[in-house]
Formats: C-alpha cells, structure tokens, sequence
C-alpha cells in the first residue's frame, strides 16, 4: 500500500519527505534528491523558511504537478485570522510558485484557531488546498474542532515514533476519519533511537536498518511518515520499505518500546503555550 484515501477522497503517499530543519540554501539540492530518489510528497511550513527552495526544486523536477503532493503550513494567527489566514496562505503559495497546495495544516493547536480553520475550509472549497488538516492536536482540541465546523480536518499530523506510538489517538482519529501523520518519525534520533537493540534486532532479519524497520512499522500501521534527512544515500534507505513485512509478533514486540509520552514538549504546557502561542512568522 503506497497510498492512502484521505477523507474527502484525495490520495495522498504513505512516504514522504520533511524539510524541517533543513537550511533555505540547502532546501534546493535536498528536495531535488529526495525527487530522484522517488519521493513524491513533500512536507514543509510557512515556519520553515524554506517554502521557496521547496518551489525551486519542485519546477526544476520536469515531474508534472498530479504526480505530487505538496504540504506546507499555516503558522499561529491572531484574531479575526480570516483575513490573515488567507494572506498568509497566498504568501506561501506564491513562495512555492504553484497554483495550489495538496495539503494545508493548521500548525499549532494555538492563536485564533476557530478563524484560521473557517478561512482554510473557504481556501479547500476553493480549491486551492485539496485538502485541510491540522498538526499538533491533542484529542480533547481535535474533537473539539470537529464539532463547531463543517469540514473535519483530513490529516493530523503528530509526533509519532516508537517511543511515543499514539496507538490508541490513531484509533480515535480513524473513528472521525482524521489520518494520522508521524512527524519525527526516527525522534529525531533521540534515546538512541538508530542502535535500539530491538529494532536492530529485527532489522538483521530482513537485512534493513533500524530507520527501514522504524518506516515500515509506521506505514504498515497505516500512519503516514515523512522522514527528513539531507544525505542522498539515507534518502534511498529511508524510501527501500515496501519489499519487507513485519509480522505480528514484532509489531507486538515494537508496541513495548512505547514510553506514552512525548520526547520533545508538551503542547498543552502553558509555558509551551505561551512561547509558540505568541511567536509569529512574518508573512
Ligand atoms: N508539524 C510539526 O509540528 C512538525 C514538527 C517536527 C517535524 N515535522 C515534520 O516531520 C518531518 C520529520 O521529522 P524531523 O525532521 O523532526 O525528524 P526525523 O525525521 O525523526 O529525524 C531526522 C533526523 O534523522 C537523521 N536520519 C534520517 N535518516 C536516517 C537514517 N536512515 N539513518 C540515520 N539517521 C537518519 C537525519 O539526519 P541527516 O539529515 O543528517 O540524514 C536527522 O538528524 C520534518 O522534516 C517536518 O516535515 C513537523
């Protein structure tokens, strides 16, 4: 299964690419790289600084526009975010130099979410975002919003990796028909995520690494991953998935590396609030 039915019908890689973290003036030559290597969604933000390179990459690719799959993110507005929203996201999609975006997500559960998220289902009727998502939502904030608005997000994309699985938030999420995406898929890298014994240890089975069993543990529980890395050869590995399947009694063996918890921060911490509430990006 490469692919994935969001819930508006838009089909939508199983595999992509993230850019967070990647420098602008090196955004170029990764993105172009992770195109050759077959990567056909592409996960970046309006926070990213790197909207622009993404575009660059994308024209130069000579692969035609159905073929791809562009995310990128509106970044918290304040209120009344109709306005602000809409300008912001014509900023964005003049940065990237397309005529519309695949795929726009209301970065944090933060600002006036309720004016952002009326102007982002005016921009999908529209047509201009094929579809409309949010990132970063507990539970109680993701019910919420289905509830007051017509359109339930497609997508939530959230921090998802074998330390902090989210199995029982994806089965909630299946339930309204919200897709749940991985964002930091290898952690980062963080509690030694590369050299976990376990995974290694079902890795040298199939002859994968740890990162090819991570990604195929994701995609097989049908959570959509975007792995970033700006080396043409992990590149390749990070996308050599799709010839291996874990069985069950791995999948149940991954389950016990779940902490519950974040490796990063809280979004529901009022210090988090108030940092990433109040910060904006110029656009
Ligand atoms: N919505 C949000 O709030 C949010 C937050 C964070 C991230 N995201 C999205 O999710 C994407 C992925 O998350 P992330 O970038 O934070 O981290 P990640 O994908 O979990 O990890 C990236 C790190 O892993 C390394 N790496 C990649 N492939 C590897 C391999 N095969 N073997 C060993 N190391 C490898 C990379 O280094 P090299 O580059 O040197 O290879 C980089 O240091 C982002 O790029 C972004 O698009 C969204």
């Amino acid at each position: 299964m490469r692919h994935i039915t969001l819930n508006n019908g838009i089909r939508m890689p199983i595999l992509g690419f993230g850019v967070y973290q990647i420098p602008a003036e090196q955004t170029e030559r990764a993105v172009t790289d992770a195109l050759a290597a077959g990567y056909r969604l592409l996960d970046t933000a309006a926070a990213y600084g790197n909207e622009e390179a993404v575009g660059r990459a994308v024209r130069n690719s000579g692969i035609s526009r159905e073929e791809l799959f562009v995310t990128t993110k509106l970044w918290v507005q304040d209120a009344p975010a109709e306005h602000n929203t809409r300008r912001a996201f014509e900023t964005s999609l003049t940065k990237l130099g397309l005529d519309h975006v695949d795929l726009y997500l209301v970065h944090q559960p933060f600002g006036d979410v309720y004016g952002q998220w009326r102007a982002m289902e005016s921009l999908n009727r529209e047509g201009l975002a094929q579809a409309i998502g949010v990132a970063n939502f507990y539970p109680d904030r993701l019910i919420d919003l289905i509830l007051n608005n017509d359109i339930t997000p497609a997508v939530n994309q959230i921090e998802t990796h074998p330390f902090f699985q989210r199995a029982d938030y994806q089965e909630l999420m299946r339930e309204r028909g919200v897709q749940i995406q991985s964002w930091g898929g290898f952690a980062e890298g963080r509690n030694d995520l590369f050299a976990n014994p376990l995974l290694a240890e079902i890795g040298k089975e199939y002859g994968k690494s740890v990162a090819q069993v991570v990604l195929r543990w994701l995609t097989q529980r049908g959570v959509v991953a975007i792995p970033k890395s700006v080396r043409p050869e992990r590149m390749a590995e990070n996308f050599d998935v799709f010839d291996f399947e874990l069985t069950d009694e791995q999948m149940t063996a991954i389950a016990t590396l779940d902490t519950g918890k974040s490796l990063f921060f809280d979004h529901r911490d009022p210090a988090m609030v108030e940092r990433l509430g109040k910060h904006r990006v110029d656009a």
